[in-house]
């Protein structure tokens, strides 16, 4: 295998010169952990462009992404980093595998929110851990996991205070991080693949639960939700993002 790419479920990466990296956002979908597969015309381009504007918003919240400016309709140019393999979750509202965990009714309020860490193994099915297990594993130094950690819960907090202004509950949602000049970044995607979306009136799922359950057409879900959240004048920024590249 080249060692400049890297193949995902969703999204294929590749390394450029100059620390740089390209992100390829593909049509595929799963779930279960690649249980469930299928493949959906769009939705890479939809996932690319609403990971682009929730990225940017972060990086003029001050939080530091790895996004760097979008390429194309479905790729995104960000700083390559060493990817951290610890999924962090920050959870507002009880849903999905926490449901299953606790017991607790869908929807009941996370306050003050939850952060979970999943450890990245497919071949051990992401399983949750926690601040020892990261220590024994070596993932993460106490510093960089104070730090992702506080990153994942501002930049959490700042996107469900944006959502509200599009009637959009975000109930939970993951982000990745990775190293890169001696300094931790917010990397990976943000789009209805990795983020619990719901209207804030009718309940109505706008993300990959639709899949997951089989609850409605998955293209026309997201581009809705790309609607919603084009109308919040905070996202409605130029194409590209402003990051400097050191
Ligand atoms: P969970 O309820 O299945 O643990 O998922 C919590 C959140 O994390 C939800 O918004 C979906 C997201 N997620 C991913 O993005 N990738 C994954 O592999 C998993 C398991 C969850």
């Amino acid at each position: 295998m080249r060692d400049d790419l890297y193949e995902g479920k969703a999204k294929q990466v590749r390394l450029l010169p100059n620390g740089l990296a390209e992100i390829y956002f593909k049509d595929d979908a799963t779930a279960g952990n690649g249980k469930k597969r299928a493949t959906f015309p769009g939705k890479g381009e939809l996932c690319c462009r609403i990971s682009e504007r929730l990225l940017a918003y972060l990086a003029r919240e001050q939080i530091p992404t790895h996004l760097v400016q979008r390429k194309d309709e479905r790729t995104l140019i960000c700083r390559a980093v060493e990817i951290i393999p610890l999924e962090v979750v920050v959870r507002f509202a009880v849903a999905g595998s926490l449901c299953t965990r606790t017991g607790l009714p869908y929807g009941h309020p996370c306050t003050p929110p939850v952060c979970e860490l999943y450890y990245k193994r497919d071949d051990l099915s992401d399983p949750l851990i926690n601040d020892d297990h990261v220590r024994l594993l070596g993932i993460a130094s106490p510093a960089e996991l104070a730090t992702l950690r506080s990153l994942a819960l501002t930049a959490a907090q700042a996107l469900r205070t944006l959502f509200l202004q599009a009637d959009v509950a975000l109930f939970d949602l993951k982000f990745e991080f990775g190293r890169a000049d001696g300094r931790v970044w917010l990397a990976d995607e943000i789009s209805p693949d990795t983020c619990r979306f719901r209207d804030v009136h009718s309940g109505q799922v706008l993300d990959k639960d639709v899949f997951r359950q089989d609850l409605a057409e998955l293209v026309p879900t997201y581009a809705a939700l790309l609607a919603r959240l084009e109308k919040i004048p905070a996202l409605q920024v130029p194409a590209f993002s402003h990051q400097e590249v050191a």
